[in-house]
């Protein structure tokens, strides 16, 4: 059963719940991210998606009994930029990063911008966007597993030993349909981390309690 998200659909960026009994075929090109914690076959047997990962498909076959997924369709736009249109639709519909955290002061001067949230069963979603060459502030504390999905542009999760961006000692590239490794411990302890944006980005976060 699919059905679409309406709170994180933009005109031309669709997302849809795919609820698995058994097939579930892809037509054209789509992003899909398995949010279950069951592996999904891909095609055959020998090709699975395990559970947090995300796959850019073509005309494509999932199957499992139960699993359930995240599918994504740009569909006016296979460069996966963030076209002019999207980006006029966040600014009138999703919250301003510096009216969300008004108390932070680095947000106060940053094109940044988040949907609503949805409740995905296991996960809470929402999409962010960072305008091109801007840096996300550092941050560690969060009371929730994170992890980020690119949905559209090019951006970076960086690491750093300090809170200031000159001590940055790791680097993800973020490119659309890729979902980074999880950055926090056992205890679910972060390193310093923040999201940079090269070009104009669209992600996905997903936060787990
Ligand atoms: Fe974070």
């Amino acid at each position: 059963m699919k059905r679409t998200i309406a709170e994180l659909s933009l005109k031309g960026l669709t997302f849809d719940l795919v609820e698995f009994a058994g097939d579930h075929k892809v037509e054209g090109e789509k992003l899909f991210i398995n949010i279950g914690q069951e592996p999904i076959n891909l095609m055959q047997d020998e090709d699975i998606v395990n559970s947090l990962n995300s796959r850019l498909v073509n005309d494509a076959r999932f199957v499992s009994r139960s699993g359930i997924g995240l599918e994504i369709a740009a569909t006016d736009n296979s460069n996966y930029d963030v076209t002019s249109s999207l980006k006029k639709e966040i600014i009138a519909k999703w919250s301003r990063a510096s009216e969300l955290f008004p108390q932070v002061e680095y947000f106060q001067n940053l094109e940044m911008y988040r949907s609503p949230k949805v409740d995905l069963g296991l996960y809470q979603a929402n999409l962010w966007y960072l305008e091109a060459s801007s840096q996300g502030r550092i941050h560690k504390e969060h009371d929730f597993r994170e992890i980020h999905t690119q949905i559209l542009g090019l951006g970076q999760m960086v690491k750093y030993y300090k809170p200031e961006y000159d001590t940055a000692y790791e680097r993800v590239f973020m490119a659309p349909g890729f979902t980074h490794f999880e950055f926090f411990d056992g205890n679910r302890q972060y390193p310093w981390h923040s999201y940079n944006a090269v070009s104009d980005c669209i992600w996905l976060a997903l936060e787990r309690r």
